[in-house]
């Protein structure tokens, strides 16, 4: 950043009245997109264009990307940005619940919540929506020990939040990682999808499921049964699975496979993540071009001929502006986080829906 943007910065920010990084909502529509274009990634507040995954997705990257002491912050009177964000995100009712933002900020900084937000990094386990309703179990990993706790999101219906995905509440599930954190990765094979446990053998789960084989023709009887050696069961992934072994590199070093296909064995191979699997035509599945493989995508460029979870985009986080126009970011304001706004009287297109004294 250049003297001049620092300093075109510190006016933006003075003009905010508060001196400091907005990670949340800006004053108005203009000033978002403004405000975006200068500062990059990181201003982002509720906006109809996130769904509910991305919502929650921008809280956690707040929690993830603070160091905070809840304690001290807590004797401090200190309100960090990732409570202020949690505040942004946060639905009417849970708002009020807690009277202001201070108020929201104690409970937050306390005993249930204070290993969240001071959380070093936080996870997402199974995620559930049904219909405007949205729950995901998220683990949070802390110093003093993990806790499971459950995000509950809905969609606002009228009001200046409108189509807004926000956190109706926020239990603490569990004081450590939760059994039902427990991640069952979803295999999709053409047309069908399963879900099995994390280390799953790949082939063996496409052979559970009924009508899918990693063999073509013969093959599907005249087989090695699954040691690595007659390179049948060969595949392409595109998702998280673990790194090629000796023994599977060997085989598909063999004609008539190439190393560079960046297929995989599906015998060898164990699944880690969410992964799509596609079998090519030929004795072996070798004929990548008929799937497509080989290319862009095929192979993370590791030189291990897989595709790992992070060149998959796999849980990266969310770059929040390049998922919503910035300008559809509804800005939260003064009188919000002073708990004295009315959301009764609001509504879409109204003076107060539209910003105005944001910080
Ligand atoms: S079944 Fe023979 S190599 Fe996988």
């Amino acid at each position: 950043m250049t003297d001049e943007d620092a300093s075109a910065e510190t006016e933006r920010d003075d003009e905010r009245g508060d001196g400091e990084f907005v990670f949340g909502a800006v004053a108005d529509a203009e000033e978002a997109s403004a405000a975006t274009a200068a500062d990059g990634p990181g201003v982002v507040g509720p906006s109809p264009g996130l769904d509910p995954g991305e919502a929650l997705r921008v809280q956690l990257d707040a929690i993830e990307a603070s160091d905070v002491d809840a304690a001290a912050a807590r004797a401090a009177g200190d309100v960090p940005g990732c409570v202020r964000t949690l505040f942004d995100f946060a639905a009417p009712g849970f708002r009020e619940a807690h009277g202001d933002l201070d108020g929201f900020a104690a409970t937050f900084l306390g005993a249930i919540y204070d290993r969240l937000v001071g959380a070093r990094t936080v996870e997402r386990g199974p995620g559930e929506r049904d219909g405007d309703r949205y729950v995901q179990a998220v683990l949070a990993r802390h110093p003093d020990g993990d806790r499971t706790y459950e995000f509950v999101l809905a969609e606002q219906a009228g009001g200046k939040y409108d189509g807004c995905w926000l956190t109706e509440a926020v239990d603490m599930t569990y004081d450590g990682e939760s059994p039902s954190f427990r991640r069952t990765p979803t295999v999709t094979f053409g047309d069908r999808s399963v879900t099995c446990e994390v280390g799953d053998q790949l082939r063996a789960v496409l052979l559970a499921a009924d009508g899918h084989s990693p063999h073509n023709d013969v093959t599907q009887v005249a087989n090695c049964g699954g040691n690595g050696l007659c390179g049948t069961c060969a595949v392409s992934c595109d998702g998280e699975v673990d790194e090629m072994g000796d023994r599977e590199q060997r085989r598909l070093s063999l004609p008539p496979h190439e190393t560079e296909s960046g297929l995989r064995l599906s015998c060898q191979t164990h699944v880690q993540g969410d992964v799509v699997v596609e079998k090519g035509g030929g004795y072996w599945g070798q004929h990548v071009e008929e799937v497509g493989v080989g290319g862009e995508g095929a192979d993370d460029g590791d030189g291990d001929g897989a595709v790992d979870g992070d060149a998959g985009g796999g849980d990266a986080g969310v770059d929040a502006d390049a998922l919503v126009d910035p300008a559809s970011v509804v800005a939260v304001t003064d009188a919000e986080y002073a708990g004295e706004y009315d959301y009764g009287t609001d509504g879409p297109g109204t003076a107060a829906a539209n910003g105005g004294g944001g910080r």
